[in-house]
C-alpha cells in the first residue's frame, strides 16, 4: 500500500477576529489511523476538526488533502481567494463528518436523511442513494428504523444514524466531533461500539473525545491540544501513562485518580 496521507495539516491558523483560536497546528494522518484530539474546552478542538473539511475557513497555512490543498489554490488565505464550494466539495469528497449534536432533519425520515447528502450532494439517482443508505443504515444496526422521524428515537439511535449518513458517502476518512458528548449515559456505549466496528474494519478516523478511556482503547495516536496548539501526541499506552507535560498531567489528573485498567491502553484493535 501507499502512504499517501489522507489529510495534512500545515501550520493551520484561524482568528475569529482578533481571537487566534488555532495558532499553527501540524498534523498528518494516514490511511488506517485512528487519531483521537483530546483537550480541555475551547482549545480549539472543533474549530481544527471543521477547518480539516472547510466547513471553517482556515486563514492561516495549508489542509491538504490527498495532497490537494483544501479551499484555495493559491497563496492568498483572505475570503477572496477562497475556491469555489463546487471545487472544496470536490476536494474534500474522500471526508465526511460526524456531528456532536447529531444535526439531523427533524421533518425527514430517518432514511431520508441519509440520502440527503447522496441526492443532493452526489446527485446519485434516487434508487441508488436509498441502496447504499439502507445499506449504511444496517451496517449501524438501524435498519428496522428507516422509515421513523428523528424524534422517535433516543440520542443514541440518532447519533448511529449520523454515522450513517457519513458513512454512506463512502468516505476514507471519518472527522468526529465528540460523538457521544450529547447522550444520556446508558446510550455511549452503544455509539462507541459502532465507532469501534468502524475502526475495527479499517475506517480510518479523526475524531475528539473526552472519553479517555474509548480513546484509549481505540487510538493509533492520541493529540492533545490546549490553547489553540498540538501539545504532545503519541500512542495511548505511553501519552496516557508517562505525559511529559504539565499541562497534559494536569489535564489527565482527573480522568487517572483510579488506576488505568489493562483495558484501557492494551485492547487496541482487536
Ligand atoms: N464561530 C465562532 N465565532 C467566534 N468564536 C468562536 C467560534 N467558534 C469557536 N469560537 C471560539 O474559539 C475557541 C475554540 O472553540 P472550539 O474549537 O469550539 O473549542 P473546543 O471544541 O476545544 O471546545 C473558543 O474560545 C470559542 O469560543
Ligand atoms: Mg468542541
Amino acid at each position: 500500500m501507499h502512504h499517501e496521507p489522507i489529510i495534512q495539516l500545515r501550520n493551520v491558523g484561524k482568528s475569529f477576529a482578533a481571537h487566534r483560536v488555532l495558532k499553527g497546528i501540524s498534523l498528518t494522518v494516514s490511511a488506517g489511523e485512528i487519531v483521537t484530539l483530546i483537550g480541555p474546552s475551547g482549545s480549539g478542538k472543533t474549530t481544527a476538526l471543521r477547518c480539516m473539511n472547510f466547513l471553517e475557513a482556515y486563514d492561516e497555512g495549508e489542509v491538504l488533502i490527498k495532497g490537494q490543498l483544501l479551499g484555495y489554490s493559491g497563496p492568498g488565505r483572505e475570503a477572496k481567494h477562497r475556491d469555489s464550494a463546487a471545487l472544496i466539495a470536490e476536494v474534500r469528497r474522500p471526508l465526511a463528518m460526524v456531528f456532536q449534536q447529531f444535526n439531523l432533519w427533524p421533518h425527514m425520515t430517518v432514511l431520508e436523511n441519509v440520502c440527503a447528502p447522496l441526492l443532493l450532494g452526489k446527485k446519485l439517482p434516487r434508487d441508488e442513494a436509498r441502496k447504499k443508505a439502507a445499506a449504511a443504515l444496517a451496517q449501524v444496526g438501524m435498519s428496522d428504523k428507516a422509515e421513523s422521524r428523528p424524534a422517535r428515537l433516543s440520542g443514541g439511535q440518532q447519533q448511529r444514524v449520523g454515522i450513517a449518513r457519513a458513512l454512506a458517502l463512502g468516505p476514507e476518512l471519518m472527522l468526529l466531533d465528540e460523538p457521544t458528548s450529547a447522550l444520556d449515559p446508558e446510550r455511549v456505549e452503544e455509539v462507541q461500539d459502532v465507532i469501534k466496528t468502524l475502526a475495527n474494519g479499517g475506517m480510518t478516523m479523526v475524531m475528539v473525545t473526552h472519553e479517555m478511556s474509548f480513546a484509549a482503547s481505540i487510538s493509533s495516536r492520541v493529540v492533545f491540544m490546549a490553547d489553540g496548539m498540538l501539545v504532545e501526541s503519541g500512542a495511548p499506552a505511553s501519552l496516557f501513562r508517562q505525559p511529559q507535560t504539565e499541562r497534559l498531567k494536569t489535564f489527565l489528573a482527573p480522568w487517572f485518580r483510579r488506576p488505568l485498567q489493562p483495558d484501557d491502553v492494551e485492547r487496541l484493535h482487536g
